[in-house]
């Protein structure tokens, strides 16, 4: 039996359990591994940014002394946007670099199918920033789903943006069961497009959502 569930901010203690996770939910609640080999590269894209320069819009779910969820938020996109491609990408890239990852068979793949859907479907998507400008990424570990964390994440995010003043928050989702979700959360549906990249995994386009909420 599952113990009761724990909100709470983020700590450095919990950098490495953010990571892992983010690590193993990357791909619509699957791992990672199954479209990149490079496992320390693609955590510092994925929560880098938040677990270092932002610590203080990020939660966590704790049961039984363990980390089950995260929620890895951002204040202002833009500002975070410009933090990451300053501070983040270049070191980000020599490690990629210097780890070999980019002679990996895998993430050579990854990498054309990107280029290939550039070229399809275009880099852009509509620019929500200003009515909605705090974002974030939420993920749950796959056997403690449906048992209201996402949730209980979400109104901990939700009630510290609008302490902080902050009036919308959009994100950005391929999946169809997280759609439903941030439906269930009073979340409107601002853009549907759809994503060719991870075709030679999955066999098929994936929708790209956005998602936003007024606050
Ligand atoms: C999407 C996710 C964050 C939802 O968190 P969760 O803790 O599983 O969801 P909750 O238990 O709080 O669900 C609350 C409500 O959302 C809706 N919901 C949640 N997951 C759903 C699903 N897979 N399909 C349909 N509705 C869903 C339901 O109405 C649910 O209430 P119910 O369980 O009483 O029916 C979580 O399942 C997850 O991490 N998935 C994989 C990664 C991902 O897709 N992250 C989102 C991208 S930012």
């Amino acid at each position: 039996m599952p113990g009761e569930v724990e909100i709470r901010k983020f700590q450095a203690k919990d950098k490495a359990a953010v990571r892992q996770i983010a690590y193993a939910t990357a791909l619509m609640g699957e791992s990672a591994g199954l479209f990149f080999q490079g496992q320390e590269v693609i955590s510092d894209a994925l929560s880098l940014y938040f677990t270092d320069y932002e610590p203080g819009s990020c939660f966590v779910a704790w049961i039984n002394d363990q980390i089950v969820g995260y929620l890895i938020g951002a204040k202002n996109k833009i500002a975070a946007e410009a933090i990451f491609n300053r501070q983040i990408v270049l070191p980000v890239f020599f490690k990629a670099l210097k780890s070999g990852i980019f002679l990996r068979k895998k993430n050579l793949i990854l990498i054309f199918s990107c280029l290939k859907d550039l070229l399809i479907n275009g880099i852009k998507t509509p620019d929500f920033n200003r009515a909605y400008p705090a974002t974030f990424h939420l993920n749950i570990k796959a056997d403690f789903r449906r048992q209201d964390i996402g949730a209980k994440l979400i109104n901990a995010y939700l009630d510290y943006l609008k302490f902080e003043g902050v009036f919308g928050v959009h994100l950005a989702t391929m999946s169809d069961q997280a759609a439903n979700f941030f439906l269930s959360q009073g979340f409107g549906q601002l853009y549907k497009g759809k994503r060719s990249y991870f075709r030679h995994i999955l066999h098929r386009d994936v929708p790209l959502y956005i998602f936003g909420k007024r606050l």
